[in-house]
């Protein structure tokens, strides 16, 4: 059997550690040819492809990004993309595509599946928005990247006296921040299920410097005020529709200073959150997702997407998948709120 394999959207750490799990077990165990298709739905549409054999997996499970390159693209966009994409896969020989990636690159696997291409789905994402697993890989690093900023900017916040916002991924989910915010001992987390009130963090500020503390403040990129809008860097939208966000953790800053008096500067973390070497904890889950991917190509159970309950791994019809995004429950965040001001 040849076995197409690609990774989509922004890259995740954890992404090789699916890929070399799902060639050293689908060689050794399976006998399958694996072939890579290089930067995500780009590689099918243009027959981009890689040798994928356990020599070419050797040594990348610590290692960052993605050996196969990713991208947005997205062949629903493109004129007769998919037309296209299924011609070449029957050309190549390409019997079952491993699909890793998040909403939007699972959409298109979901279509794909919809129309007799053998499929099988992996999540993937940094945000952790995925509602039918309990956890994707890379979010776990995500978050400790974003710690260990907390902790390195508690320190300077105290020598100036000065209010320290930290600006953090997410899309549209709180996940990385709260997780962070918590971890990292924030006095204010804002994400976006829970829009914000400008004067009830101005007077948690205030309320922190009163105590003798400097206060810091994580927000997601998604964040919006109560009595405001979302903050975009570039209005224009990518092959999927998505604007690009940040800009919310500036515009909170100059409205602190004014509100408060106190200095407020901005850190934004950006794709530091998405590069390097995952985390134990994101290793495992994403080996664990590859063994079981190509568990279920051997088995022939396709158009289903690996995923996480509890500590079992679990397939879900990929349409179901990516049904509705999971975002932060408002007890959770009730928590996370017992440390604000
Ligand atoms: O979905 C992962 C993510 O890093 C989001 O947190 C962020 O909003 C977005 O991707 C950035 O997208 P891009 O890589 O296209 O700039």
């Amino acid at each position: 059997m040849r076995v197409g394999v690609l990774t989509g959207g922004g890259d995740a750490p954890g992404l090789n550690c699916v890929i070399r799990a799902v060639v050293r077990k689908g060689v050794t165990e399976y006998g399958f040819e694996l072939v890579g298709f290089r930067d995500g739905w780009k590689g099918p549409l243009t027959s981009s492809t890689m040798p994928l054999d356990i020599a070419a997996v050797r040594g990348i499970l610590p290692r960052g990004g993605t050996i196969l390159g990713s991208s947005r693209t997205n062949p629903s966009k493109v004129e007769g993309g998919i037309e296209t994409i299924k011609t070449n896969l029957a050309d190549l020989g390409v019997d079952a595509l491993v699909v890793i990636g998040g909403e939007d690159t699972l959409g298109v696997a979901a279509r794909f599946s919809a129309e007799g291409i053998s499929v099988v789905g992996v999540p993937k994402t940094i945000d952790n928005d995925l509602a039918a697993t309990d956890s994707t890989f890379g979010f776990d690093t995500a978050v400790q990247i974003a710690t260990d900023a907390i902790d390195r900017l508690h320190t300077t916040a105290e020598s100036h006296k000065r209010v320290l916002v930290l600006e953090v991924m997410g899309r549209h989910a709180g996940w990385i921040a709260l997780s962070a915010g918590m971890a990292g001992g924030a006095n204010i987390i804002l994400i976006p299920e829970t829009p914000f009130d400008m004067a009830q963090v101005a007077e948690w500020v205030d309320r922190r410097f009163e105590r003798g503390y400097a206060p810091i403040i994580v927000i997601a990129e998604g964040a919006v005020p109560k009595q405001g809008e979302m903050v975009i860097k570039d209005a224009s939208k990518d092959a999927f529709g998505h604007v690009r966000l940040s800009g919310i953790g500036d515009w909170l800053a100059r409205e602190l200073e004014e509100r408060t008096g106190h200095e407020a500067r901005t850190t934004v973390l950006g794709y530091v959150q998405r590069g390097g070497t995952p985390t134990s904890r994101d290793r495992v889950l994403a080996t664990r997702f590859g063994i079981h991917a190509v568990d279920a190509v051997h088995e022939g159970d396709f158009g289903k997407m690996v995923a996480l309950r509890g500590t079992d791994i679990v397939r879900v019809p990929i349409a179901d998948a990516i049904a509705e995004l999971k975002t932060v429950p408002p007890e959770l965040y009730a928590e996370a709120a017992t440390f604000f001001g």
